[in-house]
Protein backbone atom coordinates (compact mmCIF):
# COMPACT_ATOMS: atom_id res chain seq x y z
CA UNK A 1 0.00 0.00 0.00
CA UNK A 2 0.96 3.40 -0.59
CA UNK A 3 1.96 5.75 1.63
CA UNK A 4 -0.06 8.17 0.25
CA UNK A 5 -3.10 5.95 0.57
CA UNK A 6 -4.77 6.70 3.94
CA UNK A 7 -5.88 3.07 4.37
CA UNK A 8 -1.82 2.94 5.22
CA UNK A 9 -1.67 4.45 8.43
CA UNK A 10 -3.10 3.54 11.26
CA UNK A 11 -6.05 5.67 12.63
CA UNK A 12 -7.87 3.79 14.58
CA UNK A 13 -6.21 2.90 17.54
CA UNK A 14 -7.12 3.92 20.97
CA UNK A 15 -4.07 2.32 22.96
CA UNK A 16 -0.20 3.65 21.59
CA UNK A 17 2.21 0.88 20.33
CA UNK A 18 4.93 3.00 21.60
CA UNK A 19 5.13 5.05 23.85
CA UNK A 20 8.19 7.93 24.42
CA UNK A 21 8.87 9.73 27.73
CA UNK A 22 11.34 12.39 28.58
CA UNK A 23 11.64 11.37 32.35
CA UNK A 24 12.28 15.33 33.52
CA UNK A 25 11.84 17.05 37.25
CA UNK A 26 14.00 14.82 39.57
CA UNK A 27 16.16 17.51 40.18
CA UNK A 28 13.15 19.99 41.25
CA UNK A 29 11.05 17.49 43.09
CA UNK A 30 14.66 16.58 45.12
CA UNK A 31 15.05 20.81 45.65
CA UNK A 32 11.26 21.04 46.99
CA UNK A 33 11.90 18.18 49.31
CA UNK A 34 15.26 19.22 50.45
CA UNK A 35 17.27 17.04 49.52
CA UNK A 36 19.67 16.33 47.10
CA UNK A 37 19.04 15.77 43.30
CA UNK A 38 20.63 11.61 43.23
CA UNK A 39 18.03 11.39 45.99
CA UNK A 40 15.38 13.10 42.81
CA UNK A 41 17.07 10.51 40.12
CA UNK A 42 16.76 7.83 42.87
CA UNK A 43 13.15 8.31 43.17
CA UNK A 44 13.24 8.56 39.79
CA UNK A 45 13.99 5.10 39.08
CA UNK A 46 10.67 4.25 41.02
CA UNK A 47 8.45 5.42 38.92
CA UNK A 48 10.21 3.82 35.94
CA UNK A 49 9.08 0.57 37.84
CA UNK A 50 5.53 1.61 37.64
CA UNK A 51 5.53 2.78 34.43
CA UNK A 52 7.10 -0.23 33.03
CA UNK A 53 4.18 -2.25 34.95
CA UNK A 54 1.81 -0.69 33.79
CA UNK A 55 3.03 -0.53 30.16
CA UNK A 56 3.03 -4.86 30.68
CA UNK A 57 -0.38 -4.57 32.32
CA UNK A 58 -1.60 -2.95 29.30
CA UNK A 59 0.54 -4.61 26.72
CA UNK A 60 2.05 -1.40 25.08
CA UNK A 61 4.88 -3.30 22.99
CA UNK A 62 7.29 -0.69 23.59
CA UNK A 63 8.58 1.61 26.13
CA UNK A 64 11.03 4.54 25.02
CA UNK A 65 13.42 6.43 27.67
CA UNK A 66 14.86 9.11 27.76
CA UNK A 67 18.07 8.78 30.90
CA UNK A 68 20.56 10.66 30.23
CA UNK A 69 20.92 12.55 27.17
CA UNK A 70 24.07 13.35 24.89
CA UNK A 71 24.09 17.06 26.64
CA UNK A 72 23.71 16.14 30.40
CA UNK A 73 27.40 15.61 30.41
CA UNK A 74 27.50 19.39 30.87
CA UNK A 75 26.17 18.78 34.34
CA UNK A 76 28.29 19.01 37.10
CA UNK A 77 31.24 15.94 37.31
CA UNK A 78 29.71 15.06 40.74
CA UNK A 79 26.31 14.93 39.32
CA UNK A 80 27.25 12.99 36.25
CA UNK A 81 29.51 10.02 38.78
CA UNK A 82 26.46 9.50 40.25
CA UNK A 83 24.05 9.20 37.85
CA UNK A 84 27.07 6.82 36.56
CA UNK A 85 26.67 4.89 39.64
CA UNK A 86 22.79 5.10 39.83
CA UNK A 87 22.59 3.52 35.99
CA UNK A 88 25.57 1.05 36.92
CA UNK A 89 22.99 -0.48 39.92
CA UNK A 90 19.92 -0.28 37.64
CA UNK A 91 21.58 -2.30 35.18
CA UNK A 92 22.23 -5.44 37.30
CA UNK A 93 19.13 -5.34 39.75
CA UNK A 94 16.55 -3.67 37.76
CA UNK A 95 17.28 -6.33 34.91
CA UNK A 96 17.26 -9.24 36.19
CA UNK A 97 13.59 -8.00 37.43
CA UNK A 98 13.25 -7.33 33.82
CA UNK A 99 14.16 -10.48 32.95
CA UNK A 100 11.67 -12.47 35.17
CA UNK A 101 8.99 -10.17 33.95
CA UNK A 102 9.72 -11.73 29.99
CA UNK A 103 10.82 -7.29 28.99
CA UNK A 104 13.43 -7.31 26.62
CA UNK A 105 16.54 -4.23 27.35
CA UNK A 106 18.06 -2.44 24.51
CA UNK A 107 19.98 0.85 25.58
CA UNK A 108 19.80 3.34 22.47
CA UNK A 109 23.11 5.72 22.28
CA UNK A 110 26.25 6.51 21.92
CA UNK A 111 27.53 3.26 24.38
CA UNK A 112 31.22 4.21 23.84
CA UNK A 113 31.69 7.20 26.12
CA UNK A 114 30.48 5.42 29.12
CA UNK A 115 32.96 3.56 31.55
CA UNK A 116 33.82 0.06 30.18
CA UNK A 117 32.16 -1.57 33.49
CA UNK A 118 28.81 0.34 32.03
CA UNK A 119 29.79 -0.93 28.71
CA UNK A 120 30.18 -4.51 29.75
CA UNK A 121 27.03 -4.70 31.84
CA UNK A 122 25.28 -2.85 28.98
CA UNK A 123 26.08 -6.12 26.85
CA UNK A 124 25.21 -8.46 29.28
CA UNK A 125 22.13 -6.93 30.09
CA UNK A 126 21.03 -7.25 26.71
CA UNK A 127 22.57 -10.67 25.89
CA UNK A 128 20.19 -11.78 28.99
CA UNK A 129 16.87 -10.26 27.74
CA UNK A 130 17.53 -10.71 24.01
CA UNK A 131 15.24 -13.69 23.44
CA UNK A 132 12.14 -12.48 25.64
CA UNK A 133 8.91 -11.33 23.73
CA UNK A 134 7.57 -9.53 26.64
CA UNK A 135 7.91 -5.64 26.45
CA UNK A 136 10.59 -3.88 24.22
CA UNK A 137 12.16 -1.15 27.09
CA UNK A 138 14.79 0.64 25.24
CA UNK A 139 16.72 3.16 27.62
CA UNK A 140 17.84 6.06 25.56
CA UNK A 141 21.49 6.44 27.15
CA UNK A 142 23.79 9.39 26.18
CA UNK A 143 21.21 9.55 22.97
CA UNK A 144 20.92 12.66 21.03
CA UNK A 145 18.71 12.47 18.32
CA UNK A 146 21.25 14.54 16.16
CA UNK A 147 23.64 11.83 16.70
CA UNK A 148 21.23 9.05 15.72
CA UNK A 149 20.73 10.85 12.55
CA UNK A 150 24.15 11.51 11.98
CA UNK A 151 25.01 8.06 12.84
CA UNK A 152 22.93 6.81 10.34
CA UNK A 153 23.87 9.42 7.55
CA UNK A 154 27.77 7.84 8.08
CA UNK A 155 26.96 4.28 7.67
CA UNK A 156 25.09 5.61 4.26
CA UNK A 157 27.81 7.55 2.91
CA UNK A 158 30.25 4.60 3.38
CA UNK A 159 27.88 2.73 1.71
CA UNK A 160 27.80 4.88 -1.11
CA UNK A 161 31.59 5.46 -1.26
CA UNK A 162 31.93 1.65 -1.43
CA UNK A 163 29.53 1.64 -4.32
CA UNK A 164 27.04 -0.54 -3.04
CA UNK A 165 24.45 2.26 -3.02
CA UNK A 166 24.09 5.32 -5.38
CA UNK A 167 23.37 8.78 -3.04
CA UNK A 168 20.68 9.95 -5.39
CA UNK A 169 19.06 6.78 -4.49
CA UNK A 170 18.56 7.13 -0.94
CA UNK A 171 15.36 7.03 0.51
CA UNK A 172 13.59 7.47 3.98
CA UNK A 173 13.28 3.98 4.50
CA UNK A 174 17.33 3.36 4.05
CA UNK A 175 17.59 6.19 6.61
CA UNK A 176 15.24 4.68 9.06
CA UNK A 177 16.94 1.48 8.57
CA UNK A 178 20.16 2.97 10.42
CA UNK A 179 18.63 4.42 12.96
CA UNK A 180 18.54 2.91 16.60
CA UNK A 181 15.09 2.09 16.46
CA UNK A 182 14.77 0.19 13.27
CA UNK A 183 12.79 -2.19 12.61
CA UNK A 184 10.42 -0.92 15.27
CA UNK A 185 6.97 1.74 14.88
CA UNK A 186 7.84 5.28 15.47
CA UNK A 187 6.26 6.75 18.98
CA UNK A 188 3.06 7.15 19.04
CA UNK A 189 2.59 8.99 21.94
CA UNK A 190 5.40 11.13 23.62
CA UNK A 191 5.45 12.45 26.82
CA UNK A 192 7.46 14.78 28.65
CA UNK A 193 7.15 15.22 32.29
CA UNK A 194 8.56 18.15 34.72
CA UNK A 195 6.62 21.05 32.97
CA UNK A 196 9.29 21.60 29.61
CA UNK A 197 7.78 21.84 26.52
CA UNK A 198 10.99 20.95 24.42
CA UNK A 199 12.56 17.77 22.56
CA UNK A 200 15.84 18.43 24.14
CA UNK A 201 17.44 16.21 21.51
CA UNK A 202 15.64 13.24 22.05
CA UNK A 203 14.20 11.37 19.50
CA UNK A 204 13.64 13.75 16.39
CA UNK A 205 13.23 11.65 13.16
CA UNK A 206 10.79 9.21 14.62
CA UNK A 207 8.36 11.79 16.67
CA UNK A 208 6.93 13.20 12.85
CA UNK A 209 3.90 12.31 13.50
CA UNK A 210 3.88 11.51 17.57
CA UNK A 211 1.03 13.09 18.95
CA UNK A 212 3.02 15.26 22.20
CA UNK A 213 1.84 15.62 26.02
CA UNK A 214 3.04 17.31 28.56
CA UNK A 215 2.65 18.05 31.96
CA UNK A 216 3.56 19.92 34.88
CA UNK A 217 3.95 16.61 36.84
CA UNK A 218 7.71 16.13 37.87
CA UNK A 219 8.94 12.39 37.02
CA UNK A 220 9.12 11.53 40.68
CA UNK A 221 5.29 11.69 41.35
CA UNK A 222 4.45 10.59 37.85
CA UNK A 223 2.34 7.47 38.64
CA UNK A 224 -0.40 5.40 37.34
CA UNK A 225 -3.37 7.50 37.47
CA UNK A 226 -1.11 10.16 35.76
CA UNK A 227 0.25 8.03 32.87
CA UNK A 228 -3.92 7.26 32.89
CA UNK A 229 -4.44 10.56 32.35
CA UNK A 230 -1.82 10.65 29.06
CA UNK A 231 -3.52 7.83 27.49
CA UNK A 232 -6.42 9.08 27.57
CA UNK A 233 -5.35 12.63 25.65
CA UNK A 234 -4.12 9.76 23.34
CA UNK A 235 -6.99 7.95 23.04
CA UNK A 236 -9.34 11.35 22.13
CA UNK A 237 -7.16 12.60 19.97
CA UNK A 238 -7.77 12.27 15.79
CA UNK A 239 -4.13 11.36 14.07
CA UNK A 240 -4.43 12.48 10.23
CA UNK A 241 -1.03 12.18 8.77
CA UNK A 242 -1.46 15.27 6.43
CA UNK A 243 -5.21 13.41 5.58
CA UNK A 244 -8.45 15.74 6.20
CA UNK A 245 -10.62 14.65 8.77
CA UNK A 246 -13.29 13.69 6.79
CA UNK A 247 -10.96 10.86 5.19
CA UNK A 248 -10.11 9.50 8.61
CA UNK A 249 -13.78 9.63 9.44
CA UNK A 250 -14.35 7.33 6.86
CA UNK A 251 -11.52 4.49 7.16
CA UNK A 252 -12.45 4.68 10.45
CA UNK A 253 -16.22 3.85 9.80
CA UNK A 254 -14.98 1.38 6.98
C1 LIG B 1 15.77 14.38 34.51
O1 LIG B 1 15.62 15.17 35.63
C2 LIG B 1 16.82 13.31 34.69
C3 LIG B 1 18.05 13.52 33.91
C4 LIG B 1 18.25 14.44 33.02
C5 LIG B 1 19.12 12.60 34.17
P1 LIG B 1 16.49 16.47 35.82
O2 LIG B 1 17.75 16.11 36.55
O3 LIG B 1 16.70 17.16 34.53
O4 LIG B 1 15.56 17.33 36.76
P2 LIG B 1 15.36 18.91 36.73
O5 LIG B 1 14.97 19.29 35.34
O6 LIG B 1 16.65 19.52 37.16
O7 LIG B 1 14.26 19.15 37.72
C1 LIG C 1 16.28 15.86 28.98
O1 LIG C 1 16.15 16.54 30.18
C2 LIG C 1 17.11 14.63 29.17
C3 LIG C 1 16.57 13.60 30.04
C4 LIG C 1 15.43 13.59 30.67
C5 LIG C 1 17.43 12.48 30.20
P1 LIG C 1 17.05 17.80 30.56
O2 LIG C 1 16.59 18.24 31.89
O3 LIG C 1 18.48 17.47 30.40
O4 LIG C 1 16.64 18.84 29.42
P2 LIG C 1 16.88 20.41 29.32
O5 LIG C 1 18.34 20.64 29.50
O6 LIG C 1 16.09 21.07 30.41
O7 LIG C 1 16.36 20.80 27.97
MG1 LIG D 1 15.67 18.61 33.56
Amino acid sequence: MHKNDPGAIDVGSKLPRHVAIIMDGNGRWAKAQKKTRIIGHRRGVETVREIVKACRELEIEVLTLFAFSSENWRRPAKEVGLLMDLFFIALDREVKKLHRNNIKLRVIGDHSAFPERIQKRIVNAEALTADNDGLLLNVAANYGGKWDIMQAVQKLAAKAVDGEIQASAITDEMIEAELSMSGLPDPDLFIRTGGEQRISNFLIWQLAYTELYFTDTLWPVFDRSEFDKALSSFAGRQRRFGHTGDQIEKLRNA
